[in-house]
């Protein structure tokens, strides 16, 4: 199965990502997570994306396109994923599906857990995450408003987009998301 799951700053895309492919057994590939580890490791990516990531910007297009393409190119990826985080934009979206065109591969599902701003900041305020500074988190917000929220509705024509209150308890969350993937 491939799968992307879409949401906002701590809407719980990795919570409940990560339960979504334990149980199908597919392999988790959360954007801002590799580009963390990335960070950390001072890797090429890293040092090209790590001023964006610090102040809540997005990683331009051309260096997140980039990795995706080499990522959803390896062995292990072949019979399925989840896409935690990616597409953002309608540029990444766009050029996801050519890829997918190009590797003769379709997308099952599209998940928007959604949550109320409310919830996303009071959940982000409670981590300590470096770009969870009020300031930079309400950028991210922002972010998420004006250039994911569009794609959503480009999925919503072209895909199966399953929209999911995320403002529950997580264990009802994947719940719900089970029933509706009929898992
Ligand atoms: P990224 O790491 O993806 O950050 P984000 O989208 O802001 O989302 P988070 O990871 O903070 O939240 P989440 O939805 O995973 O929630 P979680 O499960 O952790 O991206 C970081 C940065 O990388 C971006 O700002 C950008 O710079 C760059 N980037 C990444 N992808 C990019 C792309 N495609 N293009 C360009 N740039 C990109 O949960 C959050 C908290 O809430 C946790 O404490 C959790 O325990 C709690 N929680 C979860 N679910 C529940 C629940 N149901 N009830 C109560 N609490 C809950
Ligand atoms: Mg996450």
């Amino acid at each position: 199965m491939r799968v992307l799951i879409l949401g906002g700053p701590g809407a719980g895309k990795g919570t409940q990502g990560h339960q979504l492919c334990s149980k199908l057994n597919i392999p988790w590939i959360a954007s801002g997570d590799i580009l963390r580890d990335a960070i950390a490791q001072d890797t090429e990516l890293g040092r090209q994306a790590q001023s964006y990531v610090e102040q809540g910007e997005l990683v331009p297009d051309m260096i997140t396109i980039k990795f995706i393409r080499q990522r959803l190119l390896q062995p292990d990826v072949k019979n399925g994923w989840l896409l935690d985080g990616y597409p953002r934009t309608a540029f990444q979206a766009e050029e996801l599906d050519f890829l997918l065109d190009e590797l003769n591969q379709k997308l099952d599902w599209v998940i928007w857990l959604k949550v109320s701003e409310d919830v996303m900041m009071s959940r982000c305020l409670d981590r300590s995450r470096s770009d969870d500074e009020l300031g930079i988190l309400q950028r991210r917000i922002e972010l998420f408003q004006e250039r994911t929220i569009p794609i959503l509705e480009y999925y919503e024509h072209r895909h199966h987009l399953l929209t999911i209150d995320g403002d529950r308890s997580p264990e009802e969350v994947q719940q719900d998301i089970f029933n509706k993937l009929n898992l």
